[in-house]
């Protein structure tokens, strides 16, 4: 039931800024999806947390403790208090030739935020976290995005992505609304390896598999498409490895700089 064509078509190479741009600014701040946008990424990816009174947020980790001046579990906290935080000194000093002052005291975004914010002008990349901790995180995502007219059978094919390394999380959403495009992100620390059962299952819910980068090869990329779906590698920094992917078959890649993406796609 997805269309699969603009965004979705298996001939486009799409630039997912991970986390924003987040090798130029602090990860899930609003700066870092305006430069990604600026970077001419294709989708802003936004990892999803829920506060302990259930508003979704834009972070990556269960805890606060890398990404902003709190500590401890976002579940333990309401959103007032995670909105007390800085989300954007730790960013300038861990990466001093990227600082910026304009980061520092920058606030933790919540979801309806991002999309208020940001409303068609982008195209969002959007994961489940640790879906498992959080009940009721996927009706309150299809909801959201709903009252912000970006799913539904009049929004653009691919206006959505959502992502998960849960199959559980994906289901859920696919039965929710079967017209959404999923992905199914996968791991592997030692070369990958993945059946034509796995991928025909996978198939059953999804329209492409998103595998760390550094352990698949050409025959993987290639067994991917040949069953008919999207592969989305992350988390792609260095020309050299989107080249390589590129000339593999993969039909986009999550990288934390999408302008030098940009350039390699360019240059083809
Ligand atoms: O969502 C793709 C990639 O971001 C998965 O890894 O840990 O950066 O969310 P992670
Ligand atoms: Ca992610």
């Amino acid at each position: 039931q997805v269309k699969r064509t603009g965004l979705l078509s298996p001939d486009r190479i799409l630039n997912v800024g991970h986390r924003g741009a987040s090798g130029y600014a602090p990860e899930h701040t609003i700066p870092a999806y305006e430069l990604a946008k600026d970077m001419k990424a294709d989708y802003i990816e936004l990892d999803l947390q829920m506060t302990k009174d259930g508003h979704l947020i834009c972070m990556h980790d269960e805890t606060l403790d890398r990404t902003t001046n709190g500590t401890g579990y976002v579940k333990e906290h309401t959103l007032a208090e995670i909105k007390q935080l800085d989300a954007g000194s730790w960013f300038n000093e861990a990466y001093p030739q990227y600082a910026n002052p304009e980061y520092k005291g920058l606030k933790v975004p919540t979801l309806e935020e991002v999309l208020d914010h940001f409303g068609h002008s982008v195209n969002y990349y959007i994961e489940t976290k640790s879906p498992e901790t959080y009940p009721g995180m996927e009706e309150k995502l299809l909801e959201t995005l709903k009252r912000h007219h970006l799913i539904g059978p009049n929004a653009k094919p691919g206006q959505v992505i959502i992502q998960s390394f849960s199959p559980d999380s994906l289901k859920k959403v696919h039965h929710l609304d079967p017209g959404i495009p999923l992905v199914q992100l996968l791991w592997y620390e030692q070369p990958a390896q993945i059946t034509d059962r796995e991928l025909s299952e996978i198939h059953t819910y999804a329209i492409g598999v998103g595998p760390n980068f550094n352990k698949i090869d050409r025959a993987y990329v290639q067994k991917v498409r040949q069953h008919g779906l999207l592969i989305h590698p992350y988390t792609v920094n260095e020309k050299a490895d989107m080249k390589r992917l590129i000339d593999w078959g993969v039909t986009g890649m999550f990288t934390n700089f999408p302008d030098r993406l940009h350039e390699v796609l360019k240059e083809r």
